[in-house]
């Protein structure tokens, strides 16, 4: 078997570019943000064959087939892993060294140890099933069944030698466990001991879906809560990312969370929130934010809320500069954990926290100013030397100046000493003004992701495309007036044609003729053809409702903001007979729309 080392794989899937290499097979048309094509691996006479550049991923709404440029070579060539590197190496004009003498005793040991982690994992997974208190303890923490295994979730007996004795059976040496990191030598050297015992066993598994190690958490409150492989031949801990594997399976890479715990991924994920991932216990290093970076567009951080997750996120954030990644934060509230928040509060009040996330220069001041007291003299001299030093190192000379005015203003500083500050002695460069700038170029400071209402516009639209029940149920409670985004509009108006021509349509006939729409915008269509929120079946109607209330709510709302501003008008200017009337009435109205929105949240 040949082995081609990570880096060397990594390197490849970077200089690579999907829709130049997938154009040499089929003839790629733009659509969108997207690339579609006839699919290579089902007959079709239209397009569902779709490659996003973006993303480097392709996805046939067809057949299901989809991956990454690999996949499609490994499919279309029908070529193992190691040859799809090869020929793609090729085709790139990269040389790889695939000579293996040199290093293959240490690729043989590699395997070796591949397979005695995955025997081991097999192992726990089988006894959990067969035991009762570790499967209550999982539900008790909410995972369903599903989750448990998609995680390869197992449990290491109360023993000391089960797991040894059972892969002795399978006749490996006892140098190779240790090797794996499963098993110690007793004192006095007599015999060796499982490292395991009675933890509920999480395997880390890499994209390659090799078990490369595991983690492993008491049931109790006895310590170390818990215990992980160590780093060993084919597990170094700052190089992986716990969750990756399904990441890289499910995610649509838009996103990617990155959280402290094996409970907040699989929490996350059991809710349906298929993008995040932990590093493994200890502070994330470059490489792994260079992971990170190629796994989603945006990147965010929802660290524990508490002292030591906070000192870890400002760490954190400070990692991810140095590989030029601007993560966004999530806060929650006092104490908590991603893994209580979604079980507390919902999918639904999760993805309201990427609404309100902070860039993280807010999130850095936030924290400095709950650091010291800028009520006093002492205070603000030190809280503005320490904005200076995060503002030095922002990049965009635009974003630059429009902290220095929020911080001036906020403690009551003169920007000339703030600017003073920040520049220390080369401070005699002019200093740049965007208020003389097209302001088109300034950057949004706050997170730039769409209102919620119009989220919740497309997740409804979504639902209509699924079911022509929930189609029914939504059309009931919302007229298409009722719909802000031009495209969910036209979306609305062909699914009205479509489901009334009474013929029977499924979800791919939908979509194509969705694509076929004019003028469709881009990020509408990548929102609505992405299927990443999983919902469970109970709660479909509940959150249906939630999505209608969002938009109606909205829709009050706007309708407030217009009648303000026609009140603001009237009040202003000496008014006629008529415009009097119509002032009175229109503060009638608003009396009235207060109660509605009042009375509906
Ligand atoms: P937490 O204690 O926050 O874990 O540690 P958690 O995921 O919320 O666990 P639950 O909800 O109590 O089950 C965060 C991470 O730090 C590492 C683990 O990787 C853990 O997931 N850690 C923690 C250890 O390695 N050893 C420990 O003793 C504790
Ligand atoms: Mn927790």
């Amino acid at each position: 078997m040949t082995y081609i080392n990570d880096e060397i794989i990594e390197n490849i899937k970077e200089n690579s570019d999907i829709v130049s290499i997938i154009s040499d097979y089929i003839h790629l048309k733009k659509s969108g943000s997207n690339y579609v094509g006839l699919c290579p691996f089902h007959n079709e006479k239209t397009p569902s064959f779709t490659v996003s550049s973006t993303k480097q991923i392709f996805h046939c709404f067809g057949c299901g087939e989809g991956g990454d440029i690999l996949k499609f070579i490994m499919k279309k060539e029908n070529v193992d892993f190691p040859d799809a590197i090869k020929l793609l190496a090729n085709k790139l004009g990269i040389e790889i060294d695939i000579e293996d003498t040199k290093n293959s005793t240490n690729k043989d040991e590699k395997e070796k140890i591949y397979e005695i982690n995955k025997e081991a994992a097999r192992y726990f997974l089988n006894t959990l099933e067969r035991n009762k208190t570790p499967l209550d303890y999982l539900a008790i923490r909410s995972i369903s069944k599903k989750t448990r295994r998609q995680f390869g979730l197992g449990y290491a007996l109360n023993s000391w030698d089960s797991l040894y004795n059972y892969l002795k059976s399978k006749s490996f040496s006892d140098a190779e466990i240790e090797k794996a990191g499963l098993i110690g030598k007793r004192d006095n050297n007599n015999g060796y001991y499982d490292k395991f015992r009675n933890r509920i066993m999480f395997p880390i598994i890499d994209t390659r879906a090799r078990v490369i190690g595991f983690g492993g958490r008491v049931m109790d409150q006895k310590m170390p809560k818990y215990l992980n492989s160590p780093d060993t031949i084919v597990f170094s801990k700052g190089n992986h990312l716990y969750g990756l594997n399904l990441v890289s399976k499910y995610s649509n890479r838009k996103r990617i969370l990155l959280v402290e715990g094996y409970m907040d991924v699989i929490s996350l994920f059991n809710s349906g929130i298929n993008y995040a991932v932990a590093s493994l216990g200890t502070a994330l290093t470059e490489r792994q934010s260079k992971i990170i970076k190629r796994y989603g567009d945006e990147v965010y951080v929802c660290y524990d809320s508490d002292a030591a997750g906070i000192k870890a996120t400002l760490r954190a954030i400070d990692t991810m500069l140095k590989v030029d990644l601007n993560p966004k934060i999530l806060l929650l509230p006092d104490g908590m954990d991603p893994d209580d928040y979604i079980k507390r509060y919902g999918p639904l009040e999760f993805e309201k926290l990427f609404v309100n996330a902070y860039n993280y220069i807010d999130f850095k001041i936030h924290q400095l100013k709950s650091e010291y007291k800028i009520d006093t003299l002492e205070g603000k001299i030190k809280f503005t030397t320490e904005v200076a030093k995060i503002i030095r190192n922002v990049k965009s000379p635009i974003e630059q100046d429009i902290y220095i005015d929020k911080i001036s203003k906020e403690v009551g500083i003169t920007r000339e000493a703030i600017e003073k500050e920040i520049r220390g002695n080369n401070y005699n460069k002019k200093s740049f003004n965007y208020k003389n700038k097209d302001i088109s170029e300034i950057k949004p400071v706050k997170s730039a992701l769409p209102p919620a209402y119009y989220k919740a516009e497309i997740e409804l639209i979504k639902f209509m495309i699924k079911e022509k029940d929930y189609y029914h149920y939504i059309i009931e409670r919302l007229s298409i007036d009722d719909f802000n985004s031009k495209e969910c509009i036209n979306i609305y108006k062909q699914l009205n044609i479509l489901y009334g021509s009474q013929e029977i349509i499924d979800e791919k006939v939908l979509f194509n003729k969705i694509l076929e729409i004019p003028n469709l915008n881009k990020n509408s269509i990548d929102s609505i053809f992405s299927n990443s929120t999983k919902y469970q079946a109970r709660d479909i109607e509940n959150i249906i409702d939630d999505l209608i209330k969002t938009v109606t709510t909205n829709n009050l709302l706007m309708k407030r903001d217009k009648m303000l501003k026609e009140i603001e008008e009237l009040e202003k200017k000496s008014r006629n007979a008529i415009e009097d009337e119509k002032f009175k009435q229109l503060c009638l109205d608003l009396i009235h729309l207060n109660n509605k929105i009042n009375l509906d949240n």
